[in-house]
């Protein structure tokens, strides 16, 4: 329960557990979050067992309801089984199965697989070998874990374009879609590759590939501990993780460069010369990680004139891009996991793309599939809305984008080494913004009744309006709308009436020519319309005065970095904007961490 806890981010509209006595099969399933769940086991608490599976669902076949829930069960009531993921086939599979006589109690492509697995087990004899024979009729996406009334101290997984990692105790094994599940008990755990199947026993882990060969898994140590997941004494996982930005920026610069600002990006294990001979880069992410990939662009851009676009994952590989051998994909990802963003990858690299990522979490999809990787060094991020690990991205961007100056001679060795003396003074900066929440928390407060919120940026500013309206949508119910400064009079401006809250992010005075005076005039703009101008502004820039309603203050810092900074106040807004709703932040509605199907 505590490991199923740790992982409900991934999904948390039902749960369920089933145990393994020498008695029998005994389970428990619950619509809803985990603690219906627990208010169950605590009326009818399972018998001890030394083996257990446990699930946190996210409905995709099938509405969250107690039948739907996880585990299923076989038909003669003998094995249980969990699933991440989507089986692609499972009607044809069930029609198949209805003729043979199986009945099904719900809807879900998940029983498909109980059954499937239990008819093999009862031919064969052996569970591991049911497993394996039925990952070769499946097709899709699965993390399948099963367990046998026969086999009272063995779960038998297997994945498929899903996650599974093997966590490596004393006395104990577990298997977990991520980390978190068995952090508590153990950090060294063990990476599965596509199409394995792996056995555990309390002192036994053995794992086989497709074609039922043994393979040696690799080994790894998980470098966060069981305190980094947990709330930290703040209310929420959000707060907390609003909290850690500055540790995140920090820690992701962490070791890139030597002394004399010489970047070293390590695992990138793309050659200098494929990297000096791209044309073009395309980044794809979804979400908030694709607002990174905007803000990297400008950076990348300017740094080292080689165009970059940025492309919603989930659109790319269906308007047939046109990416070779030439164009370096990047591809950003907090969960590693987002399955939207892991058919991408795989489309550029059919067309000879190389693929470089940028993801937070180890041993997932995204960084094994692609030919580099640059962590993020975030730490786990649970609360659903996306805060830490964006800062984290941005600054990654960032490091990519001089690694590629230093290499292909766009910069000189100074300018390098003066822009990364600037981003290492901006967790200092971050921290800054955050010790200012309170400002920013009672203007929340007072506009917990907002219907309507639109946010304006220019240049860098306009992905963090996106990213400042998405965070409010996502939290807080609110329409909002992010729009470029510049568009507004093309049409957005009509939405603009008595009082309309409108954010501007406004650009240092000290930065590109012209841009902060063309933002203080969209600003006149709508304040002539009755707008409520909120405005988030450098520290020192008098010239926004006369004309915001309120000032939220952000250090002094050079336009290309400033998304670092001005996104914070946004992000603590929405939160506490929600909360003032009486929301759950960590947990909103329809969503799921990471979004594992497309
Ligand atoms: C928003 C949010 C999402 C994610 C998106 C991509 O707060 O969290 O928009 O950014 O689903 O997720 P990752 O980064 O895991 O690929």
């Amino acid at each position: 329960m505590e490991g199923l806890a740790r992982l409900e981010y991934r999904g948390y509209d039902s749960a369920g557990v089933a145990v393994v006595t020498p008695g029998g099969l005994k389970w428990a399933k619950r619509a809803g979050k985990l603690t219906n769940l627990s208010t169950a086991l605590k009326e009818n608490p399972l018998p001890l067992a030394t083996a257990a599976i446990g699930h946190t669902r996210w409905a995709t076949h099938g509405g969250p309801t107690d039948t739907n829930a996880h585990p299923h069960i076989s038909a003669d009531g003998n094995l249980a089984l969990i699933h991440n993921g989507i089986i692609e086939n499972f009607n044809t599979l069930k029609d198949e199965l209805a003729a043979d006589g199986v009945s099904f109690l719900s809807e879900t492509d998940t029983e498909v697989a109980a059954h499937l697995v239990s008819r093999a087990y009862n031919e064969l004899g052996d569970l591991t070998a049911a497993m394996l024979a039925v990952t070769r009729v499946l097709e899709g996406a699965f993390t399948l874990l099963a367990v046998h009334a026969d086999r009272p101290g063995t779960v038998v997984g297997a994945r498929r374009n899903s996650p599974l990692v093997v966590g490596l105790g004393e006395g104990e094994n577990f298997l977990g879609s991520d980390v978190a599940a068995f952090i508590s008990q153990t950090k060294s755990a063990l990476e599965l590759g596509q199409d394995q199947v792996v056995t555990i026993t309390a002192d036994s882990v053995r794992v086989i590939d497709g074609d039922g060969n043994p393979v040696e898994p690799r080994a790894f140590t998980v470098d966060w501990d069981a305190s980094a997941a947990v709330k930290g004494g703040f209310a929420t996982f959000m707060d907390k993780e609003i909290h850690d930005q500055p540790k995140a920026v920090a820690d992701t610069l962490l070791g890139r460069a030597d002394k004399s600002g010489h970047l070293a990006l390590d695992e990138l294990h793309i050659s200098e010369s494929v990297l000096r001979s791209i044309d073009k880069i395309v980044v794809i992410a979804c979400g908030t990680a694709a607002y990174a990939g905007q803000v990297a662009k400008y950076a990348i851009e300017h740094w080292c004139r080689i165009p970059v676009e940025v492309e919603l994952a989930h659109e790319f590989r269906y308007r047939d891009p046109v990416v070779n051998e030439k164009t370096l994909v990047v591809a950003i990802s907090q969960s590693g996991e987002t399955m939207d963003t892991i058919m991408a990858v795989r489309h550029a690299r059919e067309q000879g793309s190389k693929v470089l990522a940028i993801v937070n979490t180890h041993g997932s999809t995204i960084p094994r599939e692609s030919d580099a990787v640059l962590y993020t060094h975030a730490g786990p991020e649970v609360a659903v809305a996306s805060t830490k690990a964006f800062l984290a991205q941005i600054t990654a961007c960032y490091l990519l984008g001089l690694y590629l100056a230093q290499l292909r001679g766009n910069m000189y060795a100074d300018e390098i080494r003066s822009i990364l003396k600037e981003l290492a003074l901006m967790p200092d900066k971050i921290q800054r913004v955050v010790d200012n929440e309170e400002q920013v928390r009672d203007v929340a407060r007072s506009m917990k009744d907002a219907t309507s919120v639109l946010f304006l940026g220019r240049h860098v500013g306009f992905p963090v309006a996106m990213e400042g309206a998405l965070k409010l949508k996502e939290l807080a119910y609110i329409h909002a709308e992010g729009f470029a400064a510049g568009e507004l009079k093309h049409g957005p401006i009509a939405l603009v009436e008595q009082d309309q809250p409108v954010f501007v992010i406004v650009p240092s005075p000290r930065g590109r020519d012209q841009l902060h005076a063309k933002v203080i005039s969209n600003i006149q703009e709508v304040r002539a319309r009755g707008a409520r101008t909120l405005v988030i502004a450098e520290e020192g820039d008098t010239a926004v005065e006369p004309f915001a309603d309120v000032v939220f203050r952000v250090p002094q810092t050079p336009t290309l970095l400033a998304p670092l900074v001005c996104v914070v106040p946004l992000q603590i807004f929405a939160c506490e904007l929600a909360t003032a709703k009486g929301l759950d932040v960590d947990q909103p509605r329809n969503l799921a961490k990471s979004v594992t199907v497309e």
